[in-house]
């Protein structure tokens, strides 16, 4: 059974620089503050309405798909990761299906967040090695500054987020040993409401102990999105940063350890870690768990924020552009997130 391999990558990030200061038109805050605890200096923010996440999806595709040395004819299958749609439905996949004007190919979304680009990895994986497709087009893309609560009281989760997106085109390989060597992903709802957005949804309070949202007025028709909820600005993300945090840094090492044992290696024997970039703080604590030095560890969070499912895709090709990762190489992708999910993927490049 042939492996698959990472055969052309890609990576697009809009033109605006968004810096920490630049917030300060919104909302109260300041520069240190979001350094010391996030990392982050500044992000980018896509054009309002000419920049979707599937425009920016098929600007990254259309790069991966070069350097895969194809067309977009040749695609035979879509996994698009978001948690930022440009319609609630139908997903990205098939936006991306009639802008590149692929043949009528199969088109997925995946809905898992941070993890959403390992998920997708995972997904498009196994249809290669089970031989049933040959070139997979997997994008991980967002456009948070459309959806996020820029003033004070929303300040915690929106200085976060930026807009970008990544991809990749897998095959089969040819080489014996290289390829995505293993996947592994993981789920536990019980937290599932401490990093959300709940609206819009047909949650109607269900799983609530405190009521989210207001139903009380809302016709029948209108409980999914209501005027109420807009009013009472419940259409925003709600995260409790700190208990993220403390679940972040346990489950990002157990499941880079797991895809390390599974192979038969060491955190020593890594040459590039691409953790999900979430908070460059849990990204240190994860390096100095793990005994990794700075070279074998890449970060990217200070330029571009958190960009949820396109944060491995972006920083994985940046590490290759700037000739951090070469053939040969053992690259290990984590992530951990809403859900919470959390994944990890081995890969021998
Ligand atoms: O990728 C998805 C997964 N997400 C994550 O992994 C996020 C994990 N969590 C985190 O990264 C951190 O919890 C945050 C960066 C979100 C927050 O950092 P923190 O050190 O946990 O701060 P906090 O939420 O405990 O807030 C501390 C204080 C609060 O003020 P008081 O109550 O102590 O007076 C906040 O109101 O900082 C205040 N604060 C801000 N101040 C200036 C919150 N946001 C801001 C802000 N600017 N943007």
């Amino acid at each position: 059974m042939p492996l698959s391999k990472i055969a052309g990558i890609g990576k697009y990030l809009p033109e605006r620089v968004v810096t920490n200061n630049d917030l300060k038109e919104y909302m109260e805050t300041d520069d240190a503050w979001i350094q010391e605890r996030t990392g982050i200096k500044e992000r980018r923010f896509a054009k309002r309405t000419e920049e979707t996440t599937t425009t920016m999806g098929v600007e990254a595709a259309k790069i991966a798909i070069e350097r895969a040395g194809i067309t977009a004819q040749d695609i035979d299958f879509i996994v698009f990761a978001t948690l930022s749609p440009d319609y609630f439905f139908p997903g990205c996949g098939v936006l991306v299906q009639r802008a590149l004007k692929m043949k009528e190919v199969g088109a997925l979304d995946v809905r898992n967040q941070c993890s959403g680009f390992v998920y997708a990895l995972s997904v498009a994986d196994q249809f290669i090695k089970t031989g049933m497709y040959k070139n997979i087009l997997v994008i991980g893309a967002e456009k948070h500054s459309f959806g996020m609560d820029y003033s004070t009281r929303g300040r915690n989760v929106s200085v976060i987020f930026g807009d970008g997106a990544g991809a990749v085109v897998l095959q089969p390989t040819e080489k014996e040993g290289q390829g995505i060597l293993s996947t592994h992903l993981h789920s536990d709802g019980e937290s599932a409401e401490i990093l959300a957005q709940y609206n819009p949804g047909s949650h109607a309070n269900h799983w609530m102990e405190t009521p989210v949202a207001d139903y009380n007025d809302a016709p029948i028709g209108e409980m999914f999105m209501s005027h109420q909820m807009i009013d009472k600005n419940q259409n925003f993300p709600f995260m409790d940063g700190p208990s993220v945090f403390k679940k972040a840094v346990v489950k990002f090492p157990e499941v880079i350890a797991e895809a390390l044992s599974k192979n038969g290696y060491s955190p020593a024997d890594i040459n590039m870690l691409i953790p999900h970039q979430a908070n460059l703080r849990i990204a240190q604590f994860v390096q100095q768990k793990l005994k990794l030095n700075d070279d074998q560890v890449y970060n990217n969070i200070q330029k571009y924020g958190n960009t949820t499912a396109a944060s491995i895709p972006i920083a994985l090709c940046e590490a290759w552009e700037n000739g951090k990762i070469k053939e040969g190489d053992l690259v290990c992708l984590a992530a951990f997130g809403s859900g919470f999910t959390w994944a990890s993927a081995l890969l021998k490049w």
